[in-house]
């Protein structure tokens, strides 16, 4: 169920029953020359909301902005600061609480959510869960299994061929692959920690960090995203309960 589709009343019965929801969080940025613009947010909330239909969960409407500083020299990239970005989400989480919810378990989809998300989780104590949908190891085997290193770290083609199965699928002939990176790079930007934007464009002029994004494949969206839900689904049931 999805949260804005519901009446009050409905919400308030719901509430007799579980007092867990889910959270989606993405962001609104680049994701190289075959990803949509959403791609972070897409991949979250379209996991939670076939997590929710196996668990019989309420899904928020999604938290898109979001820190994405090192993507500013792309357009269409819109960045909150962290400042703004932690606020926003903790008044949501406080409203939710407020009326019950209290079991909050948040889906992320864009690393650089992660530290500000983490330290909200620890403040609320046992009431947040936080997630991103790549932390299930059955979605790592096939994560591995379809794309070894070419996985790399921005416009993953993982989330990509998510969002060809659930939207659409964008193609440029004689796409060449990134560069790839050193394990050294990976170690040292971890959490999507990138450079200023100018410099970050001059780095990876067409927005992919080492990522093959060319090897999506709307079929292997689909095994991911079955995989990461029914994960979720099971994850969300024990934190529920
Ligand atoms: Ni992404």
């Amino acid at each position: 169920m999805k949260l804005e589709e519901m009446t009050w009343y409905e919400v308030q019965t719901h509430l007799q029953e579980s007092r867990g929801i889910i959270l989606p969080t993405g962001s609104v940025e680049q994701h190289g020359p075959l990803g949509l613009i959403g791609t972070d947010s897409i991949c979250a909330r379209e996991i939670a909301w076939a997590a929710a239909e196996r668990c019989s969960a309420i899904v928020a409407p999604e938290i898109s902005y979001s820190p994405a500083p090192f993507n500013m020299s792309f357009p269409g990239t819109v960045s909150l600061t962290p400042a703004v970005f932690e606020s926003v989400v903790r008044d949501v989480l406080t409203s939710l609480a407020h009326h019950g919810f209290e079991r909050i378990y948040i889906l992320n989809g864009h690393g650089a959510n992660l530290s500000i998300l983490r330290d909200l989780e620890e403040s609320f104590q046992q009431m947040v869960r936080v997630k991103s949908w790549w932390d299930f190891k059955p979605v790592n085997i096939l994560r591995d299994q379809f794309y070894g290193d070419w996985e790399g770290m921005h416009a993953t083609p993982s989330e990509i061929a998510i969002t060809q199965d659930t939207h659409r699928i964008v193609r440029i002939d004689d796409l060449a692959p990134p560069e790839k990176l050193s394990p050294d790079y990976i170690a040292a930007h971890a959490g999507d920690k990138h450079g200023p934007p100018d410099a970050h464009r001059e780095s990876f002029p067409d927005g992919r960090v080492g990522s093959h994004s060319g090897l999506a494949k709307a079929e292997h969206g689909k095994k991911l995203l079955k995989a990461a839900a029914h994960a979720v689904a099971e994850d969300c049931l024990s934190f529920f309960e």
